[in-house]
């Protein structure tokens, strides 16, 4: 349709290697809206008769009801499709008038700005679920008492709803970074047109407010050649996946048989074809996958924008499926993974019994050195390292070296700063329940701390479920505004 120089038809190889048909399915429902606040737009500054913007509406309706299947034989992308079905609809007169002051060039990263605005906000709602699904599980594990890990070794001790509630804190930030790309995402492009504007009188404050925009891009070269903003949004998801593959990693550690910590429900889980006895978790598996695919993503799209000289260039096409790929994997593993956490069930009596049998609580033993007895930290590290080091080659439990054997292993490092006696005291006293109960500083696990946290989250959880909901609203009512004026002209 748009050859006017060219003599002819495009090689049809050709026409097939440059369509972006079919991956512009998702933005059709987006340039059909742009196109009506753009032609009602060209109606109110005089550039269309009233018989014309009828005929224009009346065929982009009928598009709308068509969900997609408009003829795109012969066309290079949803917009070239979309103008041929008007044309066709309204006859060249009218449909022929719709173009007027605007080039695909802004057409497409106004239809990308549009459906980007909806994956965030739906993807904020999916966050804030999974974050509710998190602070309800810790609600419930606050007294499952568990190793936590540093190098995979145990290190001291914690909760399964400390665990909980960390993924929850990392989840905050990784809504905030989605959440705040969309102030730069919900700018409108439209009436750039191809690069440096036009010497018509048209009103891009009327249109992007038509179309719920909060302002203008308001530079036509920077309209049309930026992508960054898809690019920071891009990278939040990816972000937010290496979150997600970092929760499916504890998760598949903790259900092996050798943790056996947790239990997966069944409905995520797989098996195997082979071996009847398996129970496989397969959907954290993909979902460390999936953290990949989105960095690889990320990284194509940066290098398609790398080097390209300012102004549209069709490379610029090709980010389209990475971006729309790259949201919708995220929306479909942060809802695998808020199932996951909502089925799973704990092992708490394994948890503790893990917890008994480690020396995870030399740390606390040492700290009870420092505060009871005035021993310096680095000296209470030499004395419990010291028998550690002898319950370990025993392969007892602390609590089970004699006061004897202290005396020996404090003899041989020369320390005495406390009597063997005491010290087996102080042994056979630190429980893996005492071990959480005297952690006492902000953010740790706790009681009381955690308490405070889930309650933080709480609130927290509240405002970023408001927040977004009223950004929804505000697209909505712009729909149903535009919709509006639509009906009153048809
Ligand atoms: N289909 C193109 C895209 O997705 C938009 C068309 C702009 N084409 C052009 N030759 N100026 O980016």
């Amino acid at each position: 349709m748009y050859r006017s120089r060219p003599k002819g038809k495009m090689d049809s190889d050709v026409l097939a290697f440059l369509s972006s048909i079919r991956h512009d399915e998702s933005i059709l429902y987006y340039d059909i809206l742009g196109s009506e606040a753009h032609t009602l737009m060209l109606y109110e500054i005089g550039i269309l008769k009233q018989q014309e913007l009828k005929r224009i509406l009346l065929a982009l309706e009928t598009a709308k009801k068509k969900h997609g299947i408009i003829d795109a034989e012969g066309a290079e992308d949803i917009h070239e499709a979309l103008e041929a079905f008007v044309i066709k609809e309204a006859g060249v007169d009218a449909g022929g008038k719709m173009h007027t002051a605007r080039s695909r060039n802004d057409q497409v990263v106004l239809d990308i700005r549009m459906k980007v605005r909806d994956d965030i906000n739906e993807l904020c709602i999916l966050i804030a679920e999974l974050i509710d699904a998190l602070v309800r599980k810790a609600e419930k594990t606050k007294n499952a008492i568990m190793p936590l890990y540093t190098h995979l070794q145990q290190g001291q001790l914690g909760t399964f709803s400390h665990v909980m509630l960390a993924y929850a804190e990392a989840l905050f930030r990784d809504f905030e970074r989605i959440y705040n790309a969309y102030e730069r995402i919900n700018q409108s492009p439209l009436g750039a047109c191809a690069i440096a504007g036009t010497s018509i009188g048209i009103d891009r404050e009327r249109t992007a407010a038509l179309l719920g925009f909060d302002g203008l891009i308001r530079n036509s070269l920077d309209a049309t050649t930026s992508r960054d903003s898809f690019i920071e949004y891009v990278s939040a998801l990816a972000i937010l996946a290496s979150t997600l593959a970092r929760m499916a990693e504890d998760l598949i550690i903790w259900s092996t048989q050798e943790f056996s910590f947790i239990e997966l429900d069944d409905r995520y889980s797989s098996t195997s074809s082979a071996m009847p006895q398996k129970k496989n978790p397969d959907p954290l598996e993909l979902t460390r996958s999936k953290a990949a695919i989105i960095s690889g993503r990320l990284a194509s799209i940066l290098c398609i924008v790398k080097g390209l000289p300012s102004g549209y260039s069709r490379d610029l096409q090709d980010i389209k499926p990475q971006l729309f790929e790259a949201s919708s994997t995220a929306v479909t593993t942060t809802k695998v993974m808020a199932g996951v956490i909502s089925t799973l069930t704990i092992k708490k009596r394994k948890m503790l019994d893990t917890s008994e049998k480690s020396y995870a609580i030399s740390l606390d033993i040492a700290e009870q050195l420092v505060t009871k007895n005035g021993v310096p930290f680095r000296r209470a590290h030499k004395i419990i390292g010291a028998l550690v080091s002898l319950a370990a080659k025993k392969n007892v439990l602390l609590a089970a070296l004699a006061p004897e054997e202290i005396a020996s292993a404090l003899d041989q490092i020369e320390q005495r700063d406390i009597s063997p006696q005491e010290m087996h005291e102080l042994l056979k006293s630190m429980t893996p329940e005492k071990s959480i109960q005297i952690r006492r500083s902000i953010g740790s696990p706790s009681l009381a701390e955690q308490d405070k946290m889930i309650q933080l989250a709480r609130s927290r959880l509240i405002r970023c479920r408001e927040k977004t909901q009223e950004r929804m609203k505000s697209v909505k009512n712009s729909y149903v505004g535009l919709a509006k004026i639509v009906s009153q002209h048809i």
